[in-house]
């Protein structure tokens, strides 16, 4: 049986198409401001722009590290040293499957496997070409008493089977049909 922890679901749909080249740099000129264009509040600037792209563009890290007047290497370091950046483009719904030792144990590489054969995942590939879902593992997330848990963006399911991950991407994708 499937535990939401968590009811706040983002839907970034309709304000977010993940694609920069459609937004101007009014938004990150409005995120420096907030920060006072700060080069100390570099993970804070990096962290409200990807919520805003859901990814970090490479023509925006170079914009910020002009901004800022910082190398744009510098911004580089530390958007590739987080785990929390990505530099490609994230899907609408981000699927973070445990890998940890309870989830592992319980079964979370045959949920991973469901997830990636319902989304359409090909070997090796971590976001559908639509950009409807990224799947990937995460280490243990701190709920080990429901092994194996599956974060869907900030909803957390746990007891996971194949059979209900399956159901509940069923329900995201035909969520995401009628919407269309
Ligand atoms: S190992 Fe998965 S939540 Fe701890």
């Amino acid at each position: 049986m499937a535990k939401a922890l968590s009811m706040e679901t983002h839907d970034h749909s309709s304000e977010n198409t993940g694609n920069a080249q459609e937004h101007s740099f009014e938004k990150v000129n409005e995120i420096i401001a907030q920060h006072e264009g700060k080069k100390s509040q570099l993970i804070s600037i990096l962290q409200k722009v990807q919520e805003e792209y859901r990814y970090l563009p490479e023509e925006i890290l170079t914009y910020i590290a002009t901004a800022l007047d910082i190398s744009p290497a510098t911004v580089y370091g530390v958007a590739t040293f987080y785990a929390q950046f990505s530099l490609d483009p994230l899907g609408k719904y981000v699927i973070r499957v445990c890998d940890g030792t309870a989830c592992h144990v319980r079964g979370s590489q045959s949920v991973l496997d469901a997830i990636r054969k319902k989304v359409g995942l090909a070997d090796g590939q971590k976001t559908t070409k639509d950009l409807g879902f990224t799947v990937e593992t995460v280490s243990c997330l701190g709920a080990c008493g429901l092994a194996p848990v599956v974060m869907i963006n900030d909803e957390v399911y746990g007891s996971m089977t194949p059979e209900a991950i399956t159901e509940i991407i069923d329900t995201l994708q035909k969520r995401e049909g009628d919407a269309e």
